[in-house]
């Protein structure tokens, strides 16, 4: 099996790599890099990885010919000032599309996408997967979309702050379960997806969620942190009406905007706690939160 990941450096298609690479299948791997330099050494040595200069912004740039199957994620984009972060996903899944196409051994499309991606409307920043999630959908003869809840990851914000003793949460109420799953588990699911090209879907395209083991609270982050680093720390949580100066203060004001509209839309009240159109399936990874803490803090 030849598989591409495509952008191959942000840390889901990583951590697909790794999976792949460990497979007992033995797969040929090609990441699609815009920078060479950012090739990790742990791929570089590897037989069966090849690495390609390409950008999902340029069409002209991807070939992926050759390959059985593509891992496409949707670039986040975080600091970018002036764009449309929803055209910009729109643009490059075309992108991808399109180089799809023409390599005409591509037999199967995966691609990482978002709880709350079905929604056209209410998720802030989620609309840029259900935009790759609209253009895809036809992308290869078979298709394959997981949906992954808030990622256990994300918490690695709270790291400039632990030193101080503290965290900021914005999942409140904080006693309210939210699904969070790690992103070794979204690797080893989108590898093991791609890696069954040619078996046949349940339904094209085929669309899952995918969830942790259990479900974490704010107050579960706190206890993990307070487990992991031995030490008391203080929860602070930020609530909806604070959220709109908390994005505001990291991000450009048009990314901040749409970072917010993300968080209210799975509070009480959002599209996705209401969730009138849910996803049918899911799936589960194995990680718990404690073992993503202990990573993020080196422990
Ligand atoms: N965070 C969540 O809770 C969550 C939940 C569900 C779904 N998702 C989705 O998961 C995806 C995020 O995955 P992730 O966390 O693995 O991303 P990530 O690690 O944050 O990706 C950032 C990397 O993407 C690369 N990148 C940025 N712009 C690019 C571009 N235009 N072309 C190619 N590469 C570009 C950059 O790497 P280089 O500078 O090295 O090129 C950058 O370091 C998004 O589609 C997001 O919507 C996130």
């Amino acid at each position: 099996m030849h598989i591409t990941v495509v952008p191959a450096s942000p840390k889901t298609g990583q951590a697909a790599i790794r999976a792949l690479l460990a497979d007992a299948s033995n797969p040929i791997v090609r990441g699609v890099y815009r920078d060479l330099s950012r090739v990790p050494a742990e791929f570089r040595s590897n037989p069966r990885f090849e690495a390609v200069q390409g950008t999902v912004e340029d069409a002209a740039t991807l070939d992926f010919s050759g390959s059985d199957a593509v891992f496409n994620i949707t670039p986040p984009l975080y600091q970018e000032i002036e764009i449309d972060i929803v055209a910009h996903a729109r643009q490059v899944s075309e992108n991808v599309k399109a180089a799809v196409k023409k390599a005409e051994s591509v037999r199967r499309l995966v691609l990482l996408t978002s709880v709350g991606a079905q929604y056209d409307h209410g998720t802030g920043e989620i609309l840029t997967n259900h935009e790759a999630e609209v253009v895809l959908r036809d992308a290869a003869p078979e298709v394959v979309f997981v949906r992954a809840s808030y990622f256990m990851e994300n918490w690695a914000t709270s790291l400039e702050t632990l030193p101080a003793g503290y965290f900021f949460t914005t999942v409140t109420p904080v006693d309210r379960p939210l699904s969070m799953i790690a992103v070794q588990d979204i690797g080893s699911t989108c590898a093991a997806e791609a890696l069954a090209t040619g078996t046949s879907l349940p339904s094209n395209p085929h669309i899952f969620e995918l969830h942790g083991p259990r479900e974490y609270s704010s107050l579960d982050v706190q206890k993990a942190f307070e487990e992991v680093t031995g030490k008391s720390v203080e929860m602070r949580p930020v609530e909806k009406d604070g959220l709109d100066d908390f994005y505001a203060a990291v991000f450009p004001p048009k990314v901040a905007k749409e970072f917010t509209a993300m968080n209210k839309s799975f509070l009480e009240g959002g599209i996705m706690y209401e969730d009138p159109q849910p996803t049918g399936e899911k799936k589960y990874g194995k990680t718990e939160l404690v073992e993503v803490v202990k990573q993020l803090l080196g422990a």
